[in-house]
């Protein structure tokens, strides 16, 4: 599918990223630490001419509107957490303990099979090995007959048991296939098992989603600009809250490595280690992947204004979702941010807000650096 690429300059603000060293609040991290120099100024009652389309190039990306319906059972570490929804519906989730010395198997919700005329193996094709390996994975499958279901595994890098269960072996690469024998179709994906995340030089995906978070990296040279997805749906919900009488403006879309380079390093001088909490390094932001997109004010407060509710009960809609939700730092990484929001296309934005989930635990995953320690890099002297 062609997709297109929105620079920075058309939008009429760039990265807007830095940091401030008087937002420290005693025992918190700020939320408040991004400086915007050339801040929208969006009042007229239209969208604005940087809301425009015009200019946009033709770039190719994944679609990231696949949806998923993970149905496996899972063996993790895991507690039993109840979660309401916005809905008023009520689920089970669990929350995976981020890190533990053992092999388990990476939690995932339950969910519904639907039997269509297709079939899809959901999971990663990324699996770590050596010494990041702490996960065994589930791979699972949708839409199969599961009394019909066939396994096969090409490759000696990782082995797969009949019930999907995949063990990684050492570096390299394998074919995963799974053929429903009660009406012969199959699927296939190639699954990268990685010692490291300096292995990885493509974009990773989790059931055809792509993916940046403190597991799964982006590589240095990907730079999509912000998706016309991601501004199409954006420019919809503004709309949309236009029509309500609130302004949801675009503060920050599209970061290239290394505008991020500059962003975590901003805090990582007023932080150090804690800028982990609120800044993804180098590599690692959903940014970059041109999917995701920080609205209005880039402080906690933001949760509490019109906007800020009205954007986390609607952005589901237009294909959008409050990926940092408060509370979850333990799963997805990072300290609460009412402000940045996820594309994932209608139908998956929607079953993820219904879940009640992060994003992290719909799809079965974990985020947390493999690389321990953040090296900058310094720039060659010569001397
Ligand atoms: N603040 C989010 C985590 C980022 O830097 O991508
Ligand atoms: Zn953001």
């Amino acid at each position: 599918m062609k997709l297109k690429r929105i620079t920075a300059l058309l939008l009429g603000c760039s990265m807007l990223c830095g940091c401030t060293a008087d937002a420290v609040q005693a025992n918190t991290l700020p939320a408040a630490a991004y400086i915007s120099s050339e801040e929208e100024t969006t009042t007229a009652p239209v969208l604005t001419t940087s809301d425009t389309t015009e200019g946009i190039t033709a770039q190719a990306m994944t679609s990231a509107t696949t949806t998923v319906t993970a149905e496996t059972t899972t063996e993790a570490v895991t507690t039993t957490t109840e979660i309401t929804t916005t809905a008023e519906t009520t689920t089970t989730a669990t929350e995976t303990t981020a890190v533990t010395t053992e092999k388990t198997i990476a939690t995932r919700p339950q969910r519904p099979v639907v039997y269509k005329n297709t079939i899809e193996i959901l999971g990663p094709n990324v699996v770590y090995t050596g010494e990041s390996f702490d996960f065994g994975y589930k791979i699972s499958h949708r839409n199969a007959e599961r009394a019909s279901v066939l396994w096969q595994c090409e490759g000696d890098a990782g082995s797969l048991d009949k019930d999907g269960n995949f063990t990684a072996e050492k570096k390299g690469t394998v074919k995963l296939k799974i053929s429903d024998i009660s009406n012969g179709l199959t699927d296939t994906l190639t699954v990268h098992v990685v010692d490291s995340p300096e292995d990885i030089d493509f974009v990773c995906e989790v059931s055809g989603i792509p993916i940046a978070n403190k597991t799964y990296p982006v590589p240095k040279d990907y730079d999509p600009g912000l998706l016309s997805e991601t501004y199409n749906a954006f420019l919809e919900l503004k709309q949309a809250a236009y029509e309500e009488g609130l302004e949801i403006n675009f503060m920050s879309g599209f970061r290239s490595y290394g505008e991020q380079t500059e962003v975590y390093a901003g805090w990582y001088e007023e932080y150090a280690d804690e800028a982990d909490r609120v800044s993804a390094r180098p590599g690692h932001s959903e940014h970059q992947l041109g999917l995701a997109i920080d609205v209005n004010s880039i402080e906690f407060t933001f949760a509490d204004t019109p906007e800020g509710l009205w954007l986390a009960e609607n952005c589901w809609k237009y294909g959008f979702i409050i990926r940092y939700k408060e509370g979850t730092e333990h799963i997805t990484g990072y300290m609460y941010e009412p402000w940045h929001i996820r594309y994932l296309g209608n139908e998956l934005a929607e079953e993820v807000h219904f879940s009640g989930l992060t994003l992290e635990e719909y799809l079965g995953i974990d985020s947390w650096y493999r690389i321990e320690e953040y090296v900058f890099e310094t720039e060659e002297t010569g001397e």
